[in-house]
């Protein structure tokens, strides 16, 4: 701040700018607003679609255009080639990724002239397609009421279920039996009586929370109060919390592990095209947010890092630079990388705010700090998803433990994702890839993901495949 003239001059000079360059950014985003888990199959409401909406324009104005642009990123026309845009098969989870695009990327009317000399104009005011693909982790995800029917991950679901047998969830088990009694009436069956208790805090919470925005005649709503709700809230994120993190015992958060591997994956790759590459919105379920602030520590933050995020809302990791980037895209010492998030809807009048990642203070950590600190957790290769998580059938069968494990034990772990294991980052792909095409054999086929919710137990259930009549 001492002096922008001689700033400028001396930029000026060096024929540089002087301000940050935002080289990319990856965003891992909640759904908006949608029905009750407890009624599967969930949808996007109305109010669902217009704040993934509002997000997708808040971000245009950030990312697109304006100071903090995405160096050389089209602003009006998409460039697929710039964007990832992905989701888990899961309809609110891509119908949302649908609603953020159309306000990141409004239509643009396009006229085209044939060779006959016939004009054609694109559908829609020229509305802008972008593929949305799927990631292989979170199927599902909005159907289920116990957060690990999203992951196949045997270690992750013996991690979770401990949660049931420590003395956090026995106390408050026990010293909510009364409180939740007393709010069976307004439940009205959706779930049935003796479900009404601390084992199905998050199902409960939900079930009434959505009835508080659609629904104007809850029964016995008098005793539903702000406190009763605040109480409901904070019980539903204690047991949330306990499900997805645990500091001992780490292996439940393995869906914030995946992401942060996915997260090192697209920065690796905008790297190594030289920003060529350049903006990536993931969508997912809140408890994917949960495992990862538990995995960065950013309770240490703020202990409202240990709640349920609100619908619509977004974490971004910015990757910049202070150096001069005006010849070419800087080497990994001049970049840094910037965490923000927003509880709930971002908007133009209620933006993202930064955060210190790792148990820091600082409001930036280097890109090789970054990297260092997520490979301590993240999954970055299907063997080491099948390692961690104890699996060695299926597509785990090739990792199994041979020669009492002497071959799978710790192969030298470098930093960043090496050409050495490409390869399997390849197989990684390559499933997704299938999955996507499963995918788009539902949707052409009329077929459809059918998840048989476990409600009553949480453990138990899976999904299957069904034909739609
Ligand atoms: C969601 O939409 C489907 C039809 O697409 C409907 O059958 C189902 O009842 C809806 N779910 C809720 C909870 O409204
Ligand atoms: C991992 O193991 C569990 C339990 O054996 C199984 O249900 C799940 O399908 C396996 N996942 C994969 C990807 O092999
Ligand atoms: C966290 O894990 C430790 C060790 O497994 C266990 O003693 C503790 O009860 C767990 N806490 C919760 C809340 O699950
Ligand atoms: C609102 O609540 C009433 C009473 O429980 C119920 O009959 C009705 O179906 C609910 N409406 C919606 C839109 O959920
Ligand atoms: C409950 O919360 C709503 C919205 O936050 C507020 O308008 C209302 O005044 C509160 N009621 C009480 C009794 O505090
Ligand atoms: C990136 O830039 C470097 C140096 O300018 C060059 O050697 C490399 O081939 C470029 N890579 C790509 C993928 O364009
Ligand atoms: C925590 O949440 C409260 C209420 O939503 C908010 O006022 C406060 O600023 C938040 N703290 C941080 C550090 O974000
Ligand atoms: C988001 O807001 C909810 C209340 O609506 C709160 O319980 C939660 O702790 C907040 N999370 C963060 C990370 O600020
Ligand atoms: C947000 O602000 C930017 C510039 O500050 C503006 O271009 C954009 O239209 C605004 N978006 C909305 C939705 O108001």
């Amino acid at each position: 701040m001492k002096s922008a003239v001689a700033i400028s001059a001396l930029s000026m000079l060096a024929g540089a700018e002087a301000a940050e360059t935002v080289l990319g950014a990856y965003i891992f985003h909640r759904h908006g607003d949608r029905t009750p888990k407890a009624l599967a199959p969930t949808n996007l409401t109305s109010l669902g679609y217009e704040q993934v909406y509002t997000s997708g324009s808040y971000y245009r104005s950030r990312y697109l255009s304006g100071d903090s642009k995405i160096r050389g990123i089209n602003e009006d026309t998409v460039k697929l080639s710039q964007l990832a845009i992905t989701s888990p098969v899961d309809n609110v989870l891509q119908n949302s990724a649908m609603g953020f695009l159309q306000g990141l990327y409004p239509p643009v009317q396009t006229v085209q002239t044939l060779a006959n000399g016939q004009s054609v104009q694109a559908p829609m005011d020229g509305y802008q397609l972008i593929p949305v693909n799927t990631v292989s982790t979170g199927a599902g995800s909005e159907d289920s009421s116990w957060l690990q029917d999203a992951s196949s991950c045997q270690n992750a679901k013996s991690s979770s279920n401990a949660y049931f047998d420590s003395k956090d969830y026995t106390d408050l088990s026990s010293s909510t039996k009364d409180f939740y009694s007393s709010i069976v009436p307004s439940i009205n069956h959706v779930i049935s009586d003796d479900q009404v208790n601390f084992k199905n805090a998050y199902v409960v919470y939900d079930i009434l929370n959505v009835a508080s925005i659609h629904n104007s005649s809850i029964p016995n709503s008098k005793v539903l109060t702000n406190s009763t709700f605040t109480q409901l809230r904070s019980l539903a994120n204690a047991h949330e919390w306990g499900l997805a993190y645990n500091a001992s015992d780490n292996m439940r958060a393995v869906a914030g592990m995946q992401l942060a591997g996915e997260v090192l994956k697209y920065m690796n790759d905008i790297i190594s095209s030289n920003g060529t590459k350049k903006f990536a919105a993931q969508f997912g379920a809140y408890a994917t947010f949960l495992s990862f602030f538990g995995l960065a520590d950013l309770e240490k933050a703020s202990t409202n890092f240990t709640g349920v995020v609100d619908y619509a809302s977004s974490m971004v990791f910015e990757l910049f630079t202070d150096a001069d980037a005006s010849s070419g895209f800087p080497g990994a010492d001049d970049l840094q990388v910037r965490f923000l998030f927003h509880n709930g809807t971002a908007s133009n009048t209620s933006e993202p705010a930064v955060y210190p990642l790792f148990g820091g203070s600082a409001d930036a950590v280097s890109w090789n700090d970054f990297q260092t600190n997520l490979d301590k957790f993240a999954i970055k290769t299907t063997e080491q998803w099948c390692t961690k998580c104890g699996n060695s059938t299926g597509t785990c069968a090739a990792y199994a433990p041979k020669d009492n494990g002497a071959n799978t034990q710790q192969k030298s772990s470098s930093n960043g994702i090496s050409p050495a294991i490409g390869g399997v980052i390849g197989a990684f792909v390559t499933l997704a890839v299938v999955l996507g095409l499963l995918a788009a054999f539902m949707l052409v086929g009329g077929f459809r993901l059918v998840s048989k919710k476990a409600l009553k137990n949480g453990a138990a259930g899976g999904s299957s495949v069904e034909p739609k009549a």
